[in-house]
């Protein structure tokens, strides 16, 4: 009944949501509806419609639900926690790179930004923007930053986001470039650059869209290959839509030498404080994650060679993490405690970039 509480628990895992959408189909509409208040109705239900016919059964459902639809309130988030750190865009000119269906400018715009731009390559992709950003004043422009060059008219911007596009796109310096062209010079410009952390171990152990344990750690073509190998165990028939990963350093260095600088976007006080080693243990965490890894893979219904792939670059990461961390003692300097950690403890490599040159600003 309509008058009813939201039935949220239909949302608690796959199976019960899977379950719920066989018989109560309408129960499962209600309770994201209520889990999504912000997305309108008419979106919500499109879209669940759509996946749930394209992808039934899928394992990892509500994780791709929590993906399209929650990203008007994981934008406004972000926002927030960059506010709380002077980072704003109150009044900014605000371009968002991979934009999706434009959640992160609709939270934008609600938080006072002055134009906001989103660009995106793939047109489905961008009539799920145009849908949902209607009547806000979002501008959404098709274009391959790898390849493309903004029409005249858009830029420079002062604000310009890129999160969980880098790992997507086909080339991670390209697109970095593109960045820099379209920052506007000045010190109160900013990218936020968002991506998963290709060595955080808990992505070894599930590569964060797929879930296939070692994955993250094979080059692009080994991991479509892997992928095709597997999906149908893993109960799915998404398309491998993932480039290469960078890791910390070779993205850093990346940005050096182009004229970014970057600012890790973490608490570094937990981080510096060499009382308590956020890196104590890791022996012991590292043997087990291996055992782990391996048993996952041996586990796989994949051809013995890609088993054989994934074992040889779980061995090659082990030694590394191993190698990385004896490198690292309480003894060391900020910078390279800070390195250690965005290599290895955070899910998430988020940077703050600017313009290296005080007279680009
Ligand atoms: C994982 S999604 C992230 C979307 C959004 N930024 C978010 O955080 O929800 C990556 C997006 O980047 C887009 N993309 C990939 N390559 C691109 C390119 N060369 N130029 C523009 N957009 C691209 C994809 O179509 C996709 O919508």
């Amino acid at each position: 009944m309509s008058g009813d509480p939201p039935p949220l628990d239909l949302l608690r895992d796959a199976d019960t949501f899977w379950a719920a959408v066989a018989t109560r189909l309408p129960d499962v509409a209600r309770a994201l509806y209520a889990r999504y208040p912000v997305v309108p109705r008419s979106y919500v239900e499109a879209y669940f419609l759509s996946f749930t016919r394209d992808h039934p059964g899928d394992p990892r459902a509500l994780l791709y639900l929590d993906s399209e639809l929650g990203a008007p309130a994981r934008g406004t988030a972000l926002l927030q926690a960059l506010g709380s750190v002077g980072v704003k865009v109150v009044g900014a000119r605000c371009l968002d790179i991979g934009c999706s269906n434009g959640g992160l400018l609709l939270a934008a715009a609600a938080s006072g930004a002055r134009r906001c731009v989103g660009v995106e390559i793939s047109v489905e992709r961008l009539e799920s923007a145009h849908r949902l950003t209607q009547g806000r004043g979002i501008e959404l422009v098709p274009l391959d930053v790898v390849r493309e060059e903004l029409p005249e008219g858009y830029g420079p911007f002062d604000v310009i986001f890129c999160f969980d596009v880098l790992e997507h796109v086909s080339s991670a310096a390209a697109t970095l470039a593109f960045i820099k062209r379209h920052l506007q010079a000045g010190r109160r410009s900013f990218s936020f650059l968002s991506l998963f952390n290709p060595r955080h171990p808990d992505n070894v152990a599930a590569e964060p869209h797929y879930g296939v344990p070692g994955m993250i750690l094979l080059p692009q073509d080994a991991a479509r290959e892997l992928w095709t190998e597997v999906r149908g165990a893993f109960g799915s028939t998404l398309d491998y839509e993932v480039a290469d990963w960078t890791p910390y350093g070779a993205l850093v260095d990346m940005l050096g030498r182009i004229g970014l600088t970057s600012s890790p976007f973490v608490d570094s006080l937990p981080v510096l404080d060499r009382s308590r080693p956020f890196w104590a243990g890791f022996r012991k965490r590292i043997a087990d994650l291996e055992a782990r890894v391996a048993d996952g893979v041996r586990g796989l219904g994949a051809r013995p060679a890609s088993k054989e792939l994934l074992l040889e670059s779980l061995r090659r990461y082990c030694g590394r993490y191993l190698q990385d961390h004896k490198a690292v003692s309480a003894g060391a300097r900020d910078e390279q405690l800070l390195a250690l950690y965005l290599d290895y403890y955070s899910h998430t490599i988020q940077l703050v970039l600017r313009h290296a040159e005080p007279s680009a600003g």
